[in-house]
Protein backbone atom coordinates (compact mmCIF):
# COMPACT_ATOMS: atom_id res chain seq x y z
CA UNK A 1 0.00 0.00 0.00
CA UNK A 2 0.81 3.82 -0.60
CA UNK A 3 1.11 5.30 2.55
CA UNK A 4 1.94 9.04 3.41
CA UNK A 5 3.11 9.70 6.52
CA UNK A 6 3.98 13.32 8.62
CA UNK A 7 6.28 13.65 11.41
CA UNK A 8 8.30 10.85 9.78
CA UNK A 9 11.83 12.10 11.08
CA UNK A 10 10.33 11.84 14.87
CA UNK A 11 10.66 8.69 17.26
CA UNK A 12 7.77 6.94 16.06
CA UNK A 13 7.76 8.12 12.22
CA UNK A 14 11.14 6.53 12.24
CA UNK A 15 10.44 3.55 13.41
CA UNK A 16 7.27 3.54 11.51
CA UNK A 17 8.85 4.50 8.27
CA UNK A 18 11.24 1.85 8.26
CA UNK A 19 8.56 -0.93 9.31
CA UNK A 20 6.25 -0.13 6.48
CA UNK A 21 8.81 -0.20 3.97
CA UNK A 22 10.83 -3.71 5.45
CA UNK A 23 7.14 -5.62 4.45
CA UNK A 24 7.24 -3.78 1.18
CA UNK A 25 4.66 -0.66 1.52
CA UNK A 26 5.52 2.78 -0.34
CA UNK A 27 5.38 5.73 2.06
CA UNK A 28 5.28 9.20 0.92
CA UNK A 29 7.26 11.71 3.54
CA UNK A 30 5.77 14.96 4.37
CA UNK A 31 8.18 17.07 5.00
CA UNK A 32 8.37 20.84 6.01
CA UNK A 33 12.14 21.55 4.57
CA UNK A 34 12.62 21.04 0.93
CA UNK A 35 12.15 17.45 -0.33
CA UNK A 36 15.73 15.38 -0.53
CA UNK A 37 14.63 11.96 -2.54
CA UNK A 38 11.56 11.00 -5.06
CA UNK A 39 10.21 9.97 -1.49
CA UNK A 40 9.93 12.99 0.01
CA UNK A 41 6.83 15.86 -0.52
CA UNK A 42 6.77 19.29 1.04
CA UNK A 43 4.54 19.99 2.73
CA UNK A 44 3.23 23.55 4.80
CA UNK A 45 1.29 22.32 8.12
CA UNK A 46 -0.34 25.77 8.10
CA UNK A 47 -1.61 26.47 4.78
CA UNK A 48 -5.13 25.35 4.42
CA UNK A 49 -4.24 22.61 1.33
CA UNK A 50 -1.62 20.69 2.71
CA UNK A 51 -0.78 19.49 -0.79
CA UNK A 52 -2.88 17.99 -3.16
CA UNK A 53 -2.44 15.98 -5.99
CA UNK A 54 0.56 14.61 -3.55
CA UNK A 55 -2.28 13.02 -1.79
CA UNK A 56 -4.18 11.62 -4.57
CA UNK A 57 -3.56 8.07 -4.66
CA UNK A 58 -2.08 6.90 -1.66
CA UNK A 59 -4.19 4.81 0.13
CA UNK A 60 -3.70 5.78 3.53
CA UNK A 61 -2.00 9.20 5.76
CA UNK A 62 -1.05 8.63 8.89
CA UNK A 63 -0.33 11.58 10.78
CA UNK A 64 2.73 12.47 13.63
CA UNK A 65 3.23 15.63 12.98
CA UNK A 66 3.19 18.01 16.29
CA UNK A 67 5.64 20.05 18.15
CA UNK A 68 7.30 17.78 20.86
CA UNK A 69 5.33 18.41 23.92
CA UNK A 70 8.19 17.99 26.67
CA UNK A 71 10.91 19.89 24.59
CA UNK A 72 10.84 23.42 25.62
CA UNK A 73 9.47 24.93 28.79
CA UNK A 74 5.94 25.73 27.66
CA UNK A 75 6.14 29.42 27.91
CA UNK A 76 2.84 31.07 26.35
CA UNK A 77 4.43 31.44 22.85
CA UNK A 78 5.68 27.29 23.07
CA UNK A 79 1.99 26.47 24.29
CA UNK A 80 0.41 28.07 21.28
CA UNK A 81 2.92 26.52 18.68
CA UNK A 82 1.99 22.83 20.59
CA UNK A 83 -1.65 23.40 19.43
CA UNK A 84 -1.26 25.20 16.17
CA UNK A 85 1.37 22.93 15.22
CA UNK A 86 -1.55 19.88 15.87
CA UNK A 87 -5.16 21.42 15.80
CA UNK A 88 -4.07 23.88 12.26
CA UNK A 89 -2.21 21.13 10.45
CA UNK A 90 -4.91 18.06 11.23
CA UNK A 91 -6.86 20.56 9.88
CA UNK A 92 -5.22 21.70 7.22
CA UNK A 93 -4.17 17.92 5.96
CA UNK A 94 -7.75 16.49 6.81
CA UNK A 95 -9.52 18.73 4.71
CA UNK A 96 -6.74 17.61 1.92
CA UNK A 97 -7.26 14.71 2.07
CA UNK A 98 -10.80 14.97 1.72
CA UNK A 99 -9.91 16.56 -1.70
CA UNK A 100 -7.73 14.37 -3.07
CA UNK A 101 -9.20 11.84 -5.96
CA UNK A 102 -9.37 9.74 -5.33
CA UNK A 103 -9.82 10.11 -1.02
CA UNK A 104 -7.38 8.09 0.65
CA UNK A 105 -9.17 5.22 2.20
CA UNK A 106 -7.71 6.13 6.01
CA UNK A 107 -6.33 8.67 7.71
CA UNK A 108 -4.29 7.35 11.31
CA UNK A 109 -3.43 10.79 13.29
CA UNK A 110 -1.77 11.01 16.24
CA UNK A 111 -3.25 11.93 19.25
CA UNK A 112 -2.39 11.30 23.15
CA UNK A 113 -3.50 10.03 26.79
CA UNK A 114 -3.57 14.04 27.78
CA UNK A 115 -7.29 13.64 26.83
CA UNK A 116 -8.03 12.40 30.12
CA UNK A 117 -6.12 14.68 32.17
CA UNK A 118 -5.31 13.71 35.99
CA UNK A 119 -7.63 11.33 36.98
CA UNK A 120 -5.98 10.92 40.53
CA UNK A 121 -4.48 7.35 39.09
CA UNK A 122 -8.14 6.28 38.31
CA UNK A 123 -8.91 3.64 35.25
CA UNK A 124 -9.66 5.05 32.27
CA UNK A 125 -10.78 3.51 29.07
CA UNK A 126 -11.93 5.33 25.84
CA UNK A 127 -14.72 6.48 25.97
CA UNK A 128 -13.97 8.34 29.01
CA UNK A 129 -14.73 12.22 28.67
CA UNK A 130 -12.10 14.99 28.11
CA UNK A 131 -9.99 15.98 31.32
CA UNK A 132 -9.35 19.61 31.86
CA UNK A 133 -6.28 21.85 31.65
CA UNK A 134 -4.07 23.17 28.63
CA UNK A 135 -3.40 19.81 27.38
CA UNK A 136 -6.96 17.93 27.57
CA UNK A 137 -7.95 20.82 25.58
CA UNK A 138 -5.29 20.74 23.19
CA UNK A 139 -5.91 16.90 22.35
CA UNK A 140 -9.84 17.83 22.34
CA UNK A 141 -9.25 19.99 19.48
CA UNK A 142 -6.38 18.14 17.63
CA UNK A 143 -9.00 15.04 17.42
CA UNK A 144 -12.31 17.51 16.46
CA UNK A 145 -9.74 19.01 13.76
CA UNK A 146 -10.25 15.94 11.80
CA UNK A 147 -13.38 16.19 11.38
CA UNK A 148 -13.06 17.19 7.50
CA UNK A 149 -11.55 14.07 6.64
CA UNK A 150 -14.45 11.77 8.79
CA UNK A 151 -17.13 14.40 7.06
CA UNK A 152 -15.62 12.66 3.64
CA UNK A 153 -16.15 9.15 4.62
CA UNK A 154 -12.36 8.46 5.37
CA UNK A 155 -11.98 6.03 8.06
CA UNK A 156 -10.14 8.22 11.00
CA UNK A 157 -8.22 6.84 13.74
CA UNK A 158 -7.29 8.61 16.78
CA UNK A 159 -3.79 7.03 18.78
CA UNK A 160 -4.52 8.16 22.35
CA UNK A 161 -0.62 7.09 23.01
CA UNK A 162 0.85 7.05 26.48
CA UNK A 163 4.61 7.44 27.16
CA UNK A 164 6.29 5.55 23.89
CA UNK A 165 8.96 4.10 25.45
CA UNK A 166 11.78 3.89 22.42
CA UNK A 167 15.58 4.40 23.10
CA UNK A 168 16.17 6.91 20.29
CA UNK A 169 13.91 9.53 21.51
CA UNK A 170 10.70 11.02 24.23
CA UNK A 171 10.73 10.10 27.38
CA UNK A 172 13.01 7.04 27.62
CA UNK A 173 15.77 9.03 25.76
CA UNK A 174 15.53 11.37 28.31
CA UNK A 175 15.18 9.25 31.68
CA UNK A 176 17.80 6.95 30.94
CA UNK A 177 20.56 9.85 30.97
CA UNK A 178 20.91 9.75 34.77
CA UNK A 179 18.94 5.59 35.01
CA UNK A 180 22.54 4.75 33.35
CA UNK A 181 24.45 5.65 36.36
CA UNK A 182 21.68 5.22 38.61
CA UNK A 183 20.95 8.44 39.85
CA UNK A 184 17.10 8.96 38.32
CA UNK A 185 14.79 10.35 41.12
CA UNK A 186 11.22 9.95 41.78
CA UNK A 187 9.18 12.91 40.91
CA UNK A 188 6.94 14.13 43.33
CA UNK A 189 5.29 10.88 45.83
CA UNK A 190 6.39 8.47 43.21
CA UNK A 191 2.64 7.43 43.36
CA UNK A 192 1.37 8.99 39.67
CA UNK A 193 0.73 6.58 37.32
CA UNK A 194 2.27 6.30 33.89
CA UNK A 195 0.68 5.12 31.28
CA UNK A 196 3.34 3.83 28.62
CA UNK A 197 4.06 1.86 25.39
CA UNK A 198 7.07 0.21 24.10
CA UNK A 199 7.69 1.60 20.89
CA UNK A 200 7.75 -1.68 19.24
CA UNK A 201 3.94 -2.80 19.98
CA UNK A 202 3.20 1.45 19.27
CA UNK A 203 4.83 0.83 15.75
CA UNK A 204 2.67 -3.00 15.50
CA UNK A 205 -0.61 -1.21 16.89
CA UNK A 206 -0.49 1.98 14.56
CA UNK A 207 -0.06 -0.91 11.48
CA UNK A 208 -2.75 -2.65 13.20
CA UNK A 209 -5.37 0.03 12.58
CA UNK A 210 -3.80 0.99 9.42
CA UNK A 211 -3.90 -2.07 7.29
CA UNK A 212 -6.98 -2.97 8.63
CA UNK A 213 -10.35 -2.68 6.01
CA UNK A 214 -13.02 -2.91 8.92
CA UNK A 215 -14.83 0.82 9.00
CA UNK A 216 -15.63 0.14 12.75
CA UNK A 217 -11.82 0.20 12.93
CA UNK A 218 -12.01 4.43 13.78
CA UNK A 219 -12.26 6.73 16.60
CA UNK A 220 -10.04 6.67 19.53
CA UNK A 221 -7.59 3.67 20.26
CA UNK A 222 -5.51 3.74 23.51
CA UNK A 223 -1.92 3.07 22.56
CA UNK A 224 -1.31 2.05 26.44
CA UNK A 225 0.16 -1.39 27.60
CA UNK A 226 -2.13 -3.23 29.82
CA UNK A 227 -0.29 -2.99 32.85
CA UNK A 228 0.55 1.06 33.65
CA UNK A 229 3.21 1.37 36.67
CA UNK A 230 3.74 3.78 38.71
CA UNK A 231 6.34 6.45 38.57
CA UNK A 232 8.19 4.77 41.57
CA UNK A 233 7.94 1.50 39.49
CA UNK A 234 9.66 3.06 36.33
CA UNK A 235 12.18 4.41 37.96
CA UNK A 236 13.09 0.82 39.77
CA UNK A 237 12.19 -0.74 36.67
CA UNK A 238 14.82 1.52 34.30
CA UNK A 239 17.66 0.91 36.93
CA UNK A 240 17.26 -3.04 37.06
CA UNK A 241 17.61 -2.60 33.15
CA UNK A 242 20.70 -0.81 33.67
CA UNK A 243 21.72 -3.16 36.86
CA UNK A 244 22.05 -0.23 38.60
CA UNK A 245 20.71 0.24 42.97
CA UNK A 246 17.71 2.15 43.08
CA UNK A 247 17.49 4.50 46.02
CA UNK A 248 13.86 4.64 46.64
CA UNK A 249 14.99 7.93 48.55
CA UNK A 250 16.40 10.11 45.84
CA UNK A 251 13.40 12.67 44.80
CA UNK A 252 12.40 15.73 43.21
CA UNK A 253 9.55 16.95 45.05
CA UNK A 254 6.78 18.15 43.55
CA UNK A 255 6.91 21.94 44.24
CA UNK A 256 10.64 22.09 42.94
CA UNK A 257 9.81 20.10 39.65
CA UNK A 258 7.31 22.73 39.37
CA UNK A 259 9.28 25.46 39.57
CA UNK A 260 12.03 24.05 37.52
CA UNK A 261 9.83 23.15 34.91
CA UNK A 262 6.62 24.99 34.76
CA UNK A 263 3.45 23.85 33.75
CA UNK A 264 5.76 21.10 31.62
CA UNK A 265 5.64 19.23 35.12
CA UNK A 266 2.92 18.31 34.54
CA UNK A 267 3.81 15.94 32.17
CA UNK A 268 5.62 14.37 34.97
CA UNK A 269 3.03 14.43 37.64
CA UNK A 270 -0.07 13.65 35.95
CA UNK A 271 -1.61 10.53 37.08
CA UNK A 272 -4.00 8.55 34.69
CA UNK A 273 -4.50 4.51 34.69
CA UNK A 274 -5.30 4.58 31.09
CA UNK A 275 -6.49 0.98 29.57
CA UNK A 276 -6.06 -0.14 25.83
CA UNK A 277 -9.84 -1.09 25.96
CA UNK A 278 -10.64 -0.86 22.24
CA UNK A 279 -7.37 -2.77 21.28
CA UNK A 280 -7.81 -5.76 23.39
CA UNK A 281 -11.48 -5.72 22.63
CA UNK A 282 -10.18 -5.90 18.71
CA UNK A 283 -7.84 -8.73 19.31
CA UNK A 284 -4.29 -6.81 19.79
CA UNK A 285 -1.79 -8.83 21.32
CA UNK A 286 0.82 -6.90 22.92
CA UNK A 287 4.46 -7.72 22.48
CA UNK A 288 5.19 -6.19 25.84
CA UNK A 289 2.83 -5.83 28.02
CA UNK A 290 5.42 -5.85 31.22
CA UNK A 291 7.47 -2.74 31.62
CA UNK A 292 10.71 -4.58 32.27
CA UNK A 293 10.39 -6.85 29.33
CA UNK A 294 9.50 -3.73 27.12
CA UNK A 295 12.48 -1.80 28.56
CA UNK A 296 14.60 -4.62 28.06
CA UNK A 297 14.14 -4.81 24.57
CA UNK A 298 13.85 -1.03 23.73
CA UNK A 299 17.14 -0.33 25.51
CA UNK A 300 18.80 -3.15 23.44
CA UNK A 301 17.32 -3.50 19.91
CA UNK A 302 15.58 -1.50 17.23
CA UNK A 303 11.47 -1.46 17.35
CA UNK A 304 10.52 -4.33 14.86
N1 LIG B 1 6.46 9.92 21.96
C1 LIG B 1 5.48 9.87 22.85
O1 LIG B 1 5.66 9.43 24.01
C2 LIG B 1 4.09 10.33 22.47
C3 LIG B 1 3.04 10.14 23.38
C4 LIG B 1 1.77 10.58 23.05
C5 LIG B 1 1.54 11.21 21.85
N2 LIG B 1 2.57 11.38 20.97
C6 LIG B 1 2.30 12.11 19.72
O2 LIG B 1 2.65 11.33 18.61
C7 LIG B 1 3.20 12.17 17.58
C8 LIG B 1 4.57 11.65 17.19
O3 LIG B 1 5.36 11.54 18.36
P1 LIG B 1 6.95 11.46 18.30
O4 LIG B 1 7.39 11.09 19.66
O5 LIG B 1 7.38 10.66 17.14
O6 LIG B 1 7.28 13.00 18.10
P2 LIG B 1 8.68 13.69 17.73
O7 LIG B 1 9.80 12.72 17.84
O8 LIG B 1 8.73 14.95 18.52
O9 LIG B 1 8.47 14.02 16.19
C9 LIG B 1 7.43 14.83 15.74
C10 LIG B 1 7.70 15.26 14.32
O10 LIG B 1 6.79 16.33 14.02
C11 LIG B 1 7.41 17.27 13.16
N3 LIG B 1 7.40 18.58 13.83
C12 LIG B 1 8.23 19.04 14.80
N4 LIG B 1 7.90 20.30 15.14
C13 LIG B 1 6.84 20.63 14.37
C14 LIG B 1 6.05 21.81 14.25
N5 LIG B 1 6.28 22.88 14.99
N6 LIG B 1 5.03 21.81 13.34
C15 LIG B 1 4.77 20.71 12.58
N7 LIG B 1 5.51 19.58 12.65
C16 LIG B 1 6.51 19.55 13.53
C17 LIG B 1 8.84 16.80 12.93
O11 LIG B 1 8.85 16.03 11.71
P3 LIG B 1 9.33 16.68 10.31
O12 LIG B 1 10.55 17.52 10.64
O13 LIG B 1 9.64 15.47 9.49
O14 LIG B 1 8.19 17.49 9.81
C18 LIG B 1 9.09 15.84 14.09
O15 LIG B 1 10.02 14.86 13.77
C19 LIG B 1 3.25 13.59 18.15
O16 LIG B 1 2.15 14.31 17.67
C20 LIG B 1 3.14 13.37 19.64
O17 LIG B 1 2.50 14.43 20.32
C21 LIG B 1 3.84 10.95 21.25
Amino acid sequence: MKVAVTGSSGLIGTALTASLRADGHQVVRLVRRPPRGADEVRWDPRAADAGDPVLSGVDACVHLAGAGVGDHRWTRGYKAEIRASRVLATRALATALAAAQPAPKALISASAIGWYGDTGGGEVTEDAPAGKGFLSRVVFDWEAAADPARQADIRVAHLRSGLVLGKSGGVLARLARPARFGVLPRFGDGSQVMSWISLTDEIRAIRFLLESDDAGRSGAYNLTAPNPVTDSELTAALHHAFRRPDFGWLRVPAPVLRLALGEMSSELLTSARVLPGRLLAAGFEFRYPAVGAALAAELTTQAA
